[in-house]
């Protein structure tokens, strides 16, 4: 398995984007955090911000929708081009049915779990995703310290996509730096998503090449 790390731009110059984005392209994709301050209280872009960040951005768009009704709002997002569309979990009234429509429109499928939501619910639906979501914070903001008693569920999970021979990516976000990320690719996942820990220095390229060699030799 690949590493993967989508640095987040919530911790990007928000007035200088474009050369925030230039400056991580060695990067898999870019992770876009979009709030709505209903689903968690903070407030960032919406779909004609993240239209431009398609337009500008060297690397696809990872996209994550903190937002309440993404049954309503989510396809919107794979309409402008993202590469992947994420939404939660809790917020969904029909996580298959959004799930298919993203699919549909060309976009990979993600679905997204707080720190304390149990992700047994939703193993029976994974073939319906291309990747699942553990979040290692409280959705909402950047900078804050990973929880790793979350890591039984990406082992659940990583365990259950290999029992089944699926293809779905496991990705956490938030507090990930160079030793949490090693403990989180322990446990199962492969896909990182990073904002402090990639934009806390002018040196973003050498920050990402730290972080993929913290987690290689834990990814399988
Ligand atoms: C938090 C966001 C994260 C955030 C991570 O709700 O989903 O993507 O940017 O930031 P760090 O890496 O600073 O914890
Ligand atoms: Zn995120």
């Amino acid at each position: 398995m690949p590493v993967r790390i989508n640095p987040s731009i919530l911790a990007a110059d928000f007035v200088n984007l474009e050369r925030d984005i230039a400056r991580i392209d060695s990067a898999d994709l870019v992770h876009v955090d979009v709030m709505d301050n209903h689903f968690v209280p903070n407030l960032t872009f919406g779909p004609q911000m993240v239209g431009r960040i398609q337009d500008v951005s060297p690397i696809p768009l990872d996209v994550h929708l903190m937002i309440e009704d993404p049954d309503r709002w989510a396809p919107g997002y794979a309409e402008l081009g993202a590469y992947s569309v994420t939404f939660h979990a809790e917020a969904a009234a029909d996580a298959v049915g959004v799930a298919r429509r993203l699919r549909e429109i060309g976009s990979r499928a993600g679905l997204a779990v707080k720190p304390g939501t149990p992700i047994e619910p939703y193993l029976e639906l994974l073939s319906e995703f291309d990747q699942i979501l553990v979040m290692t914070v409280e959705p909402g903001f950047g900078g804050q310290s990973f929880i790793e008693s979350v890591m039984p569920k990406l082992a659940t999970l990583s365990r259950e996509v290999r029992r089944r021979g699926l293809d779905v990516w496991l990705q956490v976000d938030g507090g990930v730096d160079v030793r949490s990320i090693a403990i989180a690719a322990a446990a199962g996942a492969d896909t990182f998503v990073a904002g402090s820990s990639v934009f806390n220095s002018d040196d973003a390229a050498g920050n990402i090449a730290a972080l993929r060699a913290a987690a290689a030799p834990h990814v399988h």
